[in-house]
């Protein structure tokens, strides 16, 4: 199951109808458990691409299978409520899309419009803002009245509550400060390990790819140009090419390693390498 891209290409057509061709080609299987990061330049195509995975784009060409419905969809009287189901899509800024009275209809309205009864979504809605860290005594308030980071926090709430199997994220921490990021981070891990979401995520954080993504995609004008494990992008011959940086865990290898001579391995996370320093101390 899962999601399988074949030969997927997107065009853009602009104000002259003249079009922009902003992914090429994509063959990509994401099966289900996965917790994958994408990377890339900003304009690669990361966003374009993650559109079409509940189906908010449909391919110029190519298909794609999404669990057990095809893009493009056979015919117009096809439903796309089943897909948006199945893989819940978190935009870039998603507090933008916040627009109801209070912060528990905002959530709710996602299942109440999958034809759930009001009791059932009001369950499922305090089941997901649970999820996520939210009180219940905020859950009346508008969902104006609270911070950027718990605004995020209830637009994923939506996401949640329509219980997805695979949750897309794109940027989710763009703009939250160090620890809002990390929370979010922590969030979206126990999700996928306690939960069982299957996970893809866009970020430009090599730190938090390297922590949490057991497979990276590296995109680049419209292209997959990397798709793998952090063991292999940061040694790979095309890494310079990639406009990456690497986690500054591994950087602080790389300078121990280059200044004081300790023998070089591979490190992701502050953690990995206070080991590795422990490990080199015989402590
Ligand atoms: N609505 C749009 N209309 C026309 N071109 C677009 C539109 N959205 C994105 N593009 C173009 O498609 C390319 C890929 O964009 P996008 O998928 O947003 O990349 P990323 O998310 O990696 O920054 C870029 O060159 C961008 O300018
Ligand atoms: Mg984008």
């Amino acid at each position: 199951m899962g999601i399988q891209f074949n030969q997927v290409s997107y065009f853009y057509r602009g104000v002259k109808n003249e079009t922009y061709e902003a992914i090429n080609q994509i063959t990509l299987n994401i099966n289900d458990g996965e917790f994958v990061a994408i990377c890339g330049q900003t304009g690669s195509g990361k966003t374009t691409l993650v559109q079409h995975m509940n189906a908010l784009l449909k391919p110029t060409k190519g298909t794609i299978q999404i669990y057990e419905h095809t893009l493009p969809l056979k015919d117009k009287k096809t439903k796309i409520g089943p897909i948006r189901k199945k893989v819940g899509l978190v935009f870039q800024f998603p507090e933008y899309q916040l627009f109801e009275e209070t912060i528990l209809k905002d959530i709710m309205f996602g299942p109440l419009n999958f034809g759930l009864s009001l009791k059932e979504a009001e369950e499922k809605a305090r089941e997901a803002a649970k999820l996520v860290g939210l009180d219940d005594e905020i859950l009346q308030k508008s969902p104006f009245r609270i911070s950027g980071g718990q605004m995020r926090r209830v637009a994923i709430a939506g996401i949640l509550a329509m219980e997805p199997e695979m949750l897309v994220l794109d940027e989710p921490t763009r703009g939250l400060d160090p620890k809002g990021s990390d929370e979010m981070m922590a969030l979206f891990n126990e999700l996928h390990e306690k939960h069982g979401k299957t996970i893809v995520l866009i970020t430009h954080d090599m730190d938090i790819v390297a922590r949490y993504a057991k497979r990276i995609l590296v995109m680049d004008k419209g292209k997959i140009k990397f798709d793998g494990t952090r063991e292999l992008l940061f040694i790979s011959d095309e890494f310079e090419h990639l406009h990456l940086a690497k986690p500054q865990a591994y950087r602080m290898m790389e300078y121990l390693s280059n200044t004081l001579g300790y023998p070089f391995k591979q490190v992701f996370t502050e953690e990995d390498l206070l080991a590795y320093l422990k490990e080199v101390r015989h402590e």
